[in-house]
């Protein structure tokens, strides 16, 4: 007979006795649901790198959001696709503006959901990108300085309209400041900042810029969004956005930096939230489209495996479809 004193296997015989020792349970109120906002009256038209996820009027936002809070989950984050974009940006800042508009009848809908906003430009610049950019003859730049108090005024806008917590997303240089001092300057002491603060030029990207059709014009990202390589800077990044007063910090996109969160985990004291991009969703979809992995394993998978290597808070298309399988 063989000897053996440990055997991890005893924990593993049954379902009830797994469940007891399970470290990660994804629970409901881990789920931040991303939404898309655009004008015009069609109620819901399905994005084509999305499947799945839908461009919504205001009027059936509204309503969806409604339906999300009913599912218990707490928070939305929205983005909004202006009918007109402009080098500038204008809309972002607008009153009426497709994601104030949005913000609004989801308030209005259902107060208690958490609204927060995704702040940048991209959306709605003509070029795409997410600062200005300043061409000087054949060459340009990202006027970052020039970009912090349209950052600011947006914010304020996201604001006044309803939105409970703001999310700049552009990586500019000084963005959380900027947000920050606009904000008290308004008066609005009280609205936290969920920073995007390592945020990294990924691939993973791409079917989102189809669905907000913000993929720049000319150029990349590159000298704004991270480098895919770098680990020590997204540190820093995360210092220097806490510093600036972010309240909660974010690493994105979440599957292929899971040691970026592991890290930032353990060396933050303050809530993290990781965002399961548009890519990381669309191969999961694709693959099980294929016949080639069974989708909703798949998707808790890589979400439970995103909560244990540090997140709390989990940005994700995946949410609605997991709803019946997620704790309270
Ligand atoms: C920028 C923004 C992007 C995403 C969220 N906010 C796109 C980008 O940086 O190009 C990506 C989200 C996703 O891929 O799901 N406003």
């Amino acid at each position: 007979m063989t000897l053996l004193r440990r055997r991890p296997r005893r924990l593993r015989a049954s379902l009830p006795l797994r469940a007891m020792v399970r470290e990660t349970v994804l629970n409901r109120d881990d789920f931040i649901v991303p939404l898309f906002a655009r004008a015009g009256r069609e109620e819901a038209r399905e994005i084509p790198s999305l499947p799945g996820q839908y461009h919504y009027s205001v009027g059936r936002l509204a309503r969806e959001a409604k339906a999300i809070r009913a599912a218990g989950f707490p928070a939305v984050l929205l983005f909004g696709i202006p009918s007109r974009k402009d080098a500038r940006g204008t809309s972002a800042w607008a009153a009426s503006g497709i994601i104030q508009q949005a913000v609004k009848a989801v308030k209005d809908a259902a107060p208690d959901l958490t609204v927060i906003t995704d702040v940048c430009l991209c959306e709605y610049t003509d070029h795409g990108h997410c600062g200005l950019v300043r061409k000087n003859g054949k060459t340009w730049d990202i006027d970052n300085d020039a970009t912090l108090p349209l950052l600011g005024r947006t914010a304020v806008s996201h604001a006044a309209a309803g939105a409970d917590v703001v999310a700049p997303s552009g990586m500019m240089d000084g963005s959380v400041a900027a947000i920050r001092s606009a904000l008290d300057g308004d008066g609005r002491t009280a609205t936290p900042i969920l920073a995007y603060s390592a945020k990294y030029a990924s691939v993973f990207y791409g079917p989102f810029r189809d669905a907000a059709q913000s993929s720049p014009r000319f150029g990349d990202r590159s000298t704004y969004q991270m480098d895919p390589a770098n680990a020590d800077e997204a540190m820093r990044e995360i210092a220097l956005d806490l510093e600036e007063g972010a309240d909660v910090i974010m690493v994105k996109p979440a599957l292929a930096y899971l040691d970026v969160l592991r890290r930032a985990r353990e060396r933050f004291d303050v809530p993290l939230a990781a965002y399961n991009v548009s890519g990381e969703y669309s191969m999961i979809k694709a693959a099980a489209e294929k016949g080639w992995l069974n989708e909703r394993q798949a998707a808790l998978e890589v979400l439970t495996a995103i909560k244990r290597a540090g997140a709390d808070l989990l940005v994700t298309y995946f949410a609605r479809e997991l709803s019946d399988r997620l704790g309270p």
